[in-house]
């Protein structure tokens, strides 16, 4: 890790479209803030760093992310504190994860402070735009990819990283009606399903949409040799509350290790409940929903926060969960995860990045 200070050229956006902005329409990933942040790699090395108005960006068409995938992504958050500070949440946790999915996609690492630096150097020049009510916040996605223009596959010698910024309030508005996907599968061992790939989205498209038409909201990845164990669910992690304890599947080279389930994890065992990170299967979710020992699950992301399960769907059955609002230990989790990046309480665990 280095600690050299960033030098970031600066052109401001005359053109502003913050006052223009309803902030009570937010769609998730359409309203961008009015700068972004632009860096290069070439010659082994990071340079150029600089912040500029959001617009589009000239690229020959033969770029060998656009052929190939190397093209890989981050997305966390900046929230307004109680006091109008502005923080981010655990950066350093998503700056490691973009140097493991730059390494997994042969791409050059970027280091931690530099990632740091280029997200709260953007945060600080659109601190207008972060939201202020509950719920919402500035959603930051600092994404590399790969720039050379040949049609060789071989990794890249050259980059871009850039860092876009949006204003964005709850990914997910209602309890969420998912499936158990066993037919496709998302990831596999030896893959890079715990990298945050371009490629891996892109897999995902077409068994999502069938899931879509066919009524539910999402789906739960299942491991791709017998299509029995939860893997996760399309945009974030997920958990059960078991009979009184946090089960959730172990990361392995086919989940993506979220910092918003380690954060819960983080959290339950301050609240001292026991937490298990280990295979679980199918048939052992059904048959706890069955006896009532599942009295909780969710979805737990960065975009999706926590995105209470209401009903899973399995081989034509379907299995409702109690009412999402009376659930104590996801409705108390939510409200600690708020209170501590909306800075109403100790930030015990030094979560939030100052900008
Ligand atoms: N799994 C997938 C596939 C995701 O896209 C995400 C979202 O980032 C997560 C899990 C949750 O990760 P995090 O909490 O770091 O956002
Ligand atoms: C995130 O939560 O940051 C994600 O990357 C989910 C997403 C693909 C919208």
């Amino acid at each position: 890790m280095t600690t050299e200070t960033l030098d970031i050229k600066i052109t401001r956006n005359p053109n502003s479209r913050l006052e223009s902005t309803d902030f009570s329409k937010l769609v998730f990933g359409h309203t961008f803030t009015d700068h972004m942040l632009v860096a290069d790699y070439a010659d082994g090395e990071w340079k150029n760093f600089e912040i500029l108005p959001y617009g589009p960006i000239a690229l020959s068409p033969a770029i060998s992310s656009l052929h190939y995938g190397q093209a890989f992504f981050e997305g966390l958050k900046a929230y307004k504190q109680a006091d109008g500070q502005i923080s981010i949440f655990r950066p350093d946790k998503n700056a490691a994860r973009f140097n493991k999915s730059a390494k997994r996609l042969c791409a050059p690492e970027l280091p931690v402070d530099l990632f740091i630096q280029s997200c709260a150097a953007l945060v600080d020049i659109d601190r207008g735009w972060v939201p202020d009510s509950d719920g919402h916040s500035l959603y930051l996605r600092p994404f590399m990819f790969a720039t050379d223009p040949y049609l060789g596959v071989v990794p890249s010698s050259t980059y871009k990283f850039i860092v876009l910024a949006c204003p964005v309030g709850p990914y997910f508005t209602k309890p969420l009606r998912v499936k158990f996907e066993t037919e496709f599968t998302r990831a596999a061992e030896g893959g890079f399903g715990f990298a945050k790939a371009a490629g891996n989205y892109a897999g995902a498209m077409l068994p999502t949409r069938k899931a879509l038409e066919e009524g539910f909201d999402q789906l739960i990845w299942t491991d791709s040799k017998e299509h029995q164990y939860a893997e996760e669910l399309g945009a974030a992690n997920v958990m059960f509350l078991i009979d009184g304890k946090l089960v959730t599947p172990m990361t392995r080279d086919t989940i993506l290790d979220g910092v918003t389930r380690d954060t819960v994890i983080t959290l339950a065992k301050d609240e001292g409940i026991e937490v298990e990170e280990r295979r679980v299967s199918i048939a052992e979710i059904l048959e706890a929903a069955r006896n009532g020992k599942l009295t909780d699950a969710f979805g737990a992301g960065t975009a999706a926060t926590i995105a209470p399960i209401g009903a899973f769907h399995h081989d034509g059955e379907e299995y409702t969960l109690s009412d999402p609002a009376s659930r104590e230990f996801s409705n108390k989790l939510l409200n600690t995860l708020n209170d501590i990046r909306y800075g109403r309480v100790a930030d015990t665990h030094g979560w939030n990045h100052l900008v």
